[in-house]
């Protein structure tokens, strides 16, 4: 991990602005705190001519009141001109894809599929993300990327977003919404063109059904537990809308929001107890099944590539 705050190491031209932006903020900050503890030195130990000087009306007029109002004045102009096209849709033709903000993921609807907390984006092609939510107020945020912006229930918000450079970027909920905000994550991956192409076609084919025994044991107790009844695994039974959509669940890096690494261990830990690791998710726990059980369950939903 960068020692380098995020936002700082801007990856894409919805981002370079916010970190021009701050590192003029810093450095003027910094000049002018240099200045002002000087002027504070002189005041305490400085000879009584100095003294004098700073304590006349017309330094304080100068230095306290106009100094500052033309400075603050031509910063805000200055930086809402940087930052005007912000969020701005860009060139034509861009991707468009809506992320609903949920309790606690995040839904990813593509125009001919659904995910669930991995955006996965072209490299150098804008996309304009539809911001909407199902329950109380979101952040989206990416700092590498772009700045926030509120997902609000009953609101569509838009952000234009174009990663210069191909990159797995991490992303999370920037908006207090309940026990599990700080595990609210999310990774964008950003693919060179072929690659994406490669990704849009397999997330749009129905699941391929499992061929070893342990994975076909796990699909038989997936459909007699229920599992689709909030989730969906297309080309099965398993039709459920509430909770993330199962389909090509294997295909992404992580699980639960971004907080596990994806794989059978971790798949058999969340199912068991989802508690455990996201206080109140709406998910309830499987707890009760035996070991061989959760195993056969975790390998058909590791199978879902
Ligand atoms: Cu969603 Cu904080």
């Amino acid at each position: 991990m960068s020692l380098v705050p995020l936002t700082l190491d801007p990856a894409g031209s919805q981002a370079a602005p916010v970190a021009t932006l701050s590192w003029v903020l810093f450095a003027g900050g910094t000049v002018i705190f240099v200045v002002v503890m000087g002027f504070v030195a002189v005041a305490l130990f400085g000879p009584a001519r100095w003294k004098q000087a700073l304590g006349r009306e017309r330094t304080i007029l100068w230095g306290g009141l106009a100094f500052p109002i033309v400075l603050l004045s031509v910063l805000l102009v200055w930086g809402l001109g940087l930052t005007a096209s912000l969020g701005k849709a860009g060139a034509a033709d861009p991707l468009e894809i809506r992320v609903v903000g949920e309790r606690w993921w995040w839904r990813v609807d593509y125009p001919s599929f659904t995910t669930a907390n991995e955006i996965v984006v072209p490299v150098g092609r804008p996309v304009t993300l539809e911001l909407i939510s199902n329950n109380v107020i979101h952040s989206f945020w990416v700092p590498r990327l772009a700045g926030k912006r509120d997902m609000i229930p009953g609101k569509v918000n838009r952000l234009t977003i174009v990663a210069d450079r191909p990159g797995d970027y991490f992303g999370i909920c920037a908006e207090y919404c309940g026990s599990a905000h700080a595990l609210m994550q999310f990774r964008l991956i950003a693919l060179e063109p072929p690659a994406y192409a490669r990704w849009e076609a397999a997330q749009a084919r129905p699941a391929l059904s499992p061929r070893a025994a342990i994975a076909q044991r796990g699909e038989a107790l997936f459909q007699t537990l229920g599992c689709g009844g909030c989730h969906r695994v297309a080309g099965t039974r398993a039709q459920g809308l509430r909770g993330p959509d199962l389909t090509h669940l294997a295909s992404r890096r992580t699980i639960a929001a971004g907080i596990m690494p994806n794989n059978a261990r971790t798949l058999a830990a969340f199912t068991a107890d989802p508690q455990a690791h996201k206080p109140n998710v709406l998910m309830p726990g499987f707890g009760g099944l035996s070991a061989p059980e959760l195993l056969a369950l975790a390998a058909y939903m590791d199978g879902l590539e």
